[in-house]
């Protein structure tokens, strides 16, 4: 299930990112598995960047108010968040799915379960440079507006095209899910969805609404670990 949520940061959330990207000393990164590694072509921050950590709490802050987010993803463990530069040389990354298991700061390992983009240049600031996501249903082609995020299972086959002009900025993550399963996962954000345009129309005592918030909770309890 790929789901795409616009204005996930805030004005002055994104100037700031955008503020400590533009101070940032890029550096070739390696933060890829020995497939995905061969075809990345890409800037990234280094992790003893001294303005990481605060550009991380801002992505977090931004994450953990988007209810559309929480829905879809149902995140239990979210890697540190990453930024990422295509541009010139450094302009794309090819076909690859993400790997499993990724180490946490803490020493034990997060599996990634959703994989997460979110822009943070303009579309009409470079050319190119389309996320391109395979699922049963196609290619989907994405390149949304600076300050909205994509969300997409980590095991579907994706790429970022090569950027031909201007630059491209985007913060990346991983989330491991209560909920493995995709399908399971995408039942429960459309009972979910489908629950609050009811509860807006009908109020939140209305019985029969009860009773499904209840089934909705069931299911979550059945299907997710922790
Ligand atoms: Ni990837």
């Amino acid at each position: 299930m790929l789901v795409t949520i616009d204005n996930v940061l805030q004005e002055d959330e994104l100037d700031a990112l955008r503020e400590g990207l533009r101070q940032a000393d890029w550096a070739t990164g390696v933060s890829a598995g020995p497939q995905a590694r061969t075809v990345k072509k890409n800037l990234q921050i280094p992790e003893g960047d001294p303005r990481l950590q605060d550009m991380r709490t801002t992505v977090m802050r931004a994450l953990n108010r988007s209810e559309t987010l929480l829905s879809a993803a149902l995140p239990f463990k979210i890697l540190p968040p990453n930024f990422n530069r295509y541009s010139g040389e450094t302009n794309r990354y090819g076909l690859h799915t993400d790997s499993t298991l990724r180490p946490l700061p803490d020493g034990s390992y997060l599996r990634t379960d959703i994989s997460a983009t979110l822009f943070l240049s303009d579309p009409d600031e470079y050319e190119g440079g389309e996320l391109t996501i395979e699922d049963i249903y196609g290619v989907h082609q994405i390149k949304l507006a600076a300050g909205s995020l994509v969300v997409y299972p980590s095991g579907s086959i994706h790429e970022v095209r090569p950027v031909t002009r201007g630059e491209r900025l985007a913060c990346y993550m991983f989330m491991q899910s209560l909920v493995k399963d995709t399908e399971q996962r995408r039942h429960l954000y459309e009972m979910d969805t489908a629950l609050r345009g009811l509860r807006g129309r009908h109020g939140e005592e209305d019985t029969d609404l009860v009773r499904l918030t209840g089934l909705y909770n069931n299911l979550l309890r059945r299907w997710s670990e922790c």
